[in-house]
């Protein structure tokens, strides 16, 4: 396809996601079911899709497909978790992954809840200064050698914890949907054919990632084509045969910690074996007479999104025109503020001690409320003196319940769009470059807005502060609300305007997700709108406000599940990112065909 139009390929494509329906109908779906499915079971599957028997909701329709298999099949929520995100890491390379990591968090039918920490971690040799140059100043080709930035993958050790404990069938039949993807190939979907040409410079790079991804001659992947992966389908096999072992101390750690130390990066076999995927306790927050699950640091945002509804929750909004100048300006403001704390306060909490508690205290929070001048805009140098970095452009969550009402929020991230863009010649998964999370340098701030606080800086064996904020919203002990985002620091306010529309407001699910989204970090010190869905007199009053209006084509990619008052589950896909919900409409037998239970 000529370079025109490949262009006019990924306009359509951006063009398509922002336009937003205006009907709520189920939407089956016309692309030909992948083959890993077995014939007979049908599912549901489409933009908004309504289920009693469990739903799943991805960026990609296969993914989605997969997981909605594995419940058909009588699998619970974290079978069908474990065989999305696998999936995902074969048709959504941009940030589906095994190289990457994330967190996952689990409320079982009983009320319990879980959280996984598989976030990457920084190699033995890390410390403070690793970005530093002999005189001690920021050297910015370290701080973006994708080598450098490489962290022990967190994925295939988190996801087999959680299996370990709550699943129901057995670990190697849950990867085989992605090993038939990977081995059999998909149809390119336009997303990935856009998102490689976007990215197709940091690609080209790397020899097996060009092999992947470009053609002989160079060219791109075009939507529409089959890609077929088998040194990924290798690798799934591996882990599936032999367990975590095999990544972690076997071949796999080992050709990567090669690759990467002929290449100049810190990351070594022992780092890799040294990795563990661990368990936190979920942050817990009562709002709208229902209880808010969030992740714990590393993570940021089950902070930061019970600090912006619980100041929202302050106000009577419930008749105001949640897109009018007020809601804007309020919720802008309480972004403002969290994004603070966040700045000033988080980062690993096996490395120094977090004070979340504190920042979850009601009068903190009333406090920050008070702040908010409802005429003017703060001016952010005004709270805090120090700015904090834009977010970056790639990430995945997905949302699984079953139909017994087990539920897993899941974000998973390789950091940018594909990582680095490092393939290993023979293992056919891109690496993260997580590590471009933890702050440059101690103590500095500059322009494009770094920050320098202790809490997030480099060392030994740590974990980068994460936006990424899985969630999930629970009356009575059933669960209401699972969502999440991609985003980079967007994320936090993406979930926090999703939960805030439908905890707060009340809203139909599909508004929730579709509505148009804004977003405010503290700093830089602007409103970031979405383009062309607010309404111009919203936009002037918040100028009026003195508020710096910047706009973005999309804010986050939120799928998201969502129970309505008649028990019935509400899968509703983003369709800025391609989001997809699946529903089983037949339970069989367990083991019908493939889905062994775990012996
Ligand atoms: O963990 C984080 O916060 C980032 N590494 C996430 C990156 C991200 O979301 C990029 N964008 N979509």
């Amino acid at each position: 396809m000529p370079l025109s139009a490949r262009r006019r390929l990924a306009a359509a494509c951006a063009l398509a996601a922002l336009i937003v329906p205006t009907g709520c109908e189920q939407v089956r779906s016309k692309i030909a079911p992948p083959q890993f499915e077995p014939p007979k079971i049908t599912l549901d599957v489409g933009r908004r899709v309504e289920s009693e028997l469990g739903m799943v909701v991805s960026i990609d329709e296969a993914a989605s497909r997969a997981g909605a298999w594995i419940l058909a099949e009588g699998g619970n929520a974290v079978d069908a978790a474990i065989a999305t995100a696998f999936a995902l890491a074969v048709t959504h390379p941009q940030a589906g992954n095994i190289g990457g990591g994330g967190f996952m968090i689990i409320h079982t039918p009983e009320g319990e809840v879980d959280a996984v920490d598989y976030r990457e971690t920084a190699p033995l040799a890390f410390d403070h200064d690793v970005f530093l140059d002999e005189r001690g100043g920021l050297d910015r080709r370290k701080r973006s050698d994708p080598f450098l930035l490489v962290g022990v993958p967190g994925t295939i050790a988190g996801l087999h914890l959680a299996h370990e404990k709550y699943g129901s069938r057995s670990w190697n039949v849950l990867l085989q949907p992605a090993i038939d993807l990977a081995q059999k190939g998909f149809v390119v979907p336009p997303l990935l054919a856009a998102d490689v040409y976007a990215n197709r410079e940091k690609l080209a790079m790397h020899p097996a990632t060009r092999n992947l991804f470009f053609d002989a001659q160079g060219r791109p992947i075009e939507a529409g084509t089959r890609l077929v992966q088998p040194e990924l389908a290798s690798v799934l096999r591996a882990v599936a045969t032999e367990g975590p072992d095999v990544f972690y101390t076997g071949w796999i750690a080992k050709a990567v910690a090669q690759h990467v130390e002929n290449n100049g990066g810190l990351l070594r076999a022992n780092d890799f074996a040294r990795y563990d995927a661990k368990w936190r306790k979920p942050i817990r927050t009562e709002i709208a007479t229902g209880e808010l699950y969030g992740m714990p640091p590393p993570s940021s945002g089950g902070v930061a999104v019970p600090q912006i509804l619980g100041i929202l929750a302050g106000y009577q909004l419930g008749a105001i025109d949640p897109v009018g100048p007020i809601v804007a300006h309020i919720t802008a403001e309480a972004m403002r503020r969290a994004f603070r704390d966040r700045a000033h306060y988080l980062g690993d909490p096996d490395f120094s001690a977090i004070p979340v508690a504190d920042l979850l205290n009601q009068k903190h929070i009333d406090s920050m409320r008070e702040s908010i001048d409802l005429a003017r805009a703060t001016k952010s140098g005004t709270l805090w003196p120090e700015p904090v970095p834009a977010g970056g452009t790639e990430t995945t969550h997905f949302s699984v319940i079953d139909r017994n009402g087990m539920a897993v929020s899941n974000t998973t991230t390789l950091e940018q769009q594909f990582g680095g863009g490092i393939i290993v010649g023979g293992l056919g998964f891109l690496l993260n470059n997580e590590l471009g999370d933890f702050n440059a340098k101690a103590g500095m701030t500059d322009a494009r807005g770094n920050i320098g606080t202790a809490a997030n800086l480099p060392d030994s064996s740590k974990r980068p502060l994460s936006s990424m904020t899985p969630s999930i919203f629970s009356r009575n002990g059933k669960v209401e609300v699972i969502t999440g985002s991609p985003g980079g620091r967007t994320i936090i306010n993406t979930v926090a305007q999703v939960l805030f529309r439908r905890i707060l407001l009340g809203q139909e699910p599909t508004q929730c997700v579709w509505a148009p989204r804004m977003h405010h970090q503290w700093f830089p010190d602007q409103l970031v709108l979405e383009r062309d869905r607010w309404p111009e007199q919203t936009i002037e009053q918040l100028k009026q406000r003195g508020h710096t209006i910047v706009y973005r084509d999309r804010l986050g990619s939120a799928q998201s599940i969502f129970r309505d008052e008649y028990n019935k589950f509400i899968g509703v896909g983003d369709r800025r990112r391609d989001g997809w919900a699946a529903a089983p409409n037949i339970i069989l037998p367990a083991g019908y065909y493939v889905n062994k239970p775990k012996k």
